[in-house]
């Protein structure tokens, strides 16, 4: 028997806790189809750090790094923990640690009267960028340093391309090298030595600026767009808004050099939403989705194409939660999808 697909499931804080349980009984059906899939909790988020003072203790990250295949992360952040140290060296550690360079965060219109027409894909680097946290504090100044690596750089730059390629849509790299000239005159280089390797994809570098004005205005030009962590963070939100919010974002970091067991995390675009956390109100959606873009990521194409159909069903058959409209808790919004699996 081939051995099993280990997944570490780590709800974190707040709304993530509230979705993570609602895809978990997936995690059953997927084994109910045949899939040979173990599944491990972990504590790690706000509640564990102010009971014991551990965020990721380097042990557990060794053991997602080395035993596991992939992570389903729910969002960390919580007021209690104002300075975000938890979130830092548990959610930022995972993403660096484990190289996994590539986020990609595709926003899609999901259902009839949910946003606008809409299917643009942001593949954002995820190490890198202001995210290196070297900086500091002095008095009366501050610095946060953003560093960018040629390897990242080309990892994410081909992961973009590629998928371009595939979909047949247009490329644009988001940047601010008039201003940042360094860092993202490193982009642009690498850019424009993979647009001549790639001749069929139609890419072009924008300022971030004027892409977003323009994307705003009309973003049926835009197929997929390639950006460096922090402005491709912002992109994706602003993605998010157009097919319905928040709650409804997916997205999939990956380690495309594969340089550890672990080469995925799928988590929701959204944070711990303390706002709503705990309340039955969020909306169970972005993580269902990116449960589907983990099992792809697995080579469960039938789980995958199951999860987004049932979600587009629960939608289609007028299932909404208060985000959208709606009158639906988080419990009911993930029974309405889920019921929804079965049939099909
Ligand atoms: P947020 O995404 O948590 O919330 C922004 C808004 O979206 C809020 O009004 C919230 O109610 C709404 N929202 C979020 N998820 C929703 C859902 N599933 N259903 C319906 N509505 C939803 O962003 P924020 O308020 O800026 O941050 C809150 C905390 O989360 C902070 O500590 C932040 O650092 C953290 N955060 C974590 C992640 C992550 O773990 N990946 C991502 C973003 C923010
Ligand atoms: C996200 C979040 C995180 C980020 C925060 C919580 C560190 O906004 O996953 O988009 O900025 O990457
Ligand atoms: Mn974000």
């Amino acid at each position: 028997m081939d051995s099993a697909v280990r997944i570490a499931l780590i709800p974190g804080d707040g709304a993530g806790r509230d979705v993570m349980a609602e895809v978990e009984p997936c995690l059953a059906w997927a084994r109910s189809r045949g899939r040979n899939l173990e599944a491990v909790a972990f504590p790690y988020g706000a509640d564990h750090f102010l009971a014991t003072g551990e965020t990721l203790p380097p042990a557990a990250f060794a053991e997602l790094r080395d035993g596991f295949d992939g992570i389903l992360f729910g969002a960390v952040g919580d007021p209690r923990v104002p300075d975000g140290r938890h979130a830092e060296e548990i959610l930022l550690r995972l993403r660096q640690g484990l190289e996994l360079g590539v986020n990609f965060r595709p926003s899609r219109s999901a259902g009839p009267g949910l946003g606008i027409p809409f299917d643009v894909e942001v593949f954002r680097e995820n190490t890198e960028g202001p995210y290196c946290l070297q900086g500091h504090t002095e008095p009366g100044r501050a610095v946060d340093l953003a560093v960018h690596t040629e390897p990242a750089v080309r990892r994410l730059l081909e992961a973009a391309f590629r998928r371009a390629e595939e979909r047949n849509v247009p490329l644009v790299l988001a940047h601010k090298a008039n201003v940042l000239k360094h860092g993202h005159g490193l982009w642009l280089r690498v850019f424009e030595e993979l647009k001549a390797a790639h001749p069929a994809v139609s890419a072009r570098g924008m300022h971030a600026d004027a892409l977003l004005c323009a994307l705003v205005q009309d973003p049926k030009p835009f197929g997929v767009i390639a950006a460096d962590n922090y402005l491709g963070d912002l992109i994706s939100d602003l993605c998010a808004g157009f097919i319905g919010g928040m709650g409804v974002a997916p997205s999939l970091s990956w380690a495309p050099h594969r340089p550890f067991r672990c080469t995925a995390l799928a988590e929701p675009v959204h944070g711990s939403a303390p706002d709503i956390a705990g309340r039955g109100l969020a909306n169970p959606i972005g993580m269902f989705l990116s449960l589907a873009l983990l099992f792809r990521h697995l080579g469960w194409t039938g789980e995958a194409e199951a999860l987004e159909a049932g979600v587009e069903a629960a939608l289609h058959d007028g299932a909404r939660t208060r985000d959208l409209g709606g009158t639906l808790g988080t419990i009911e919004m993930g029974e309405a999808i889920r019921s929804r699996l079965r049939e099909s």
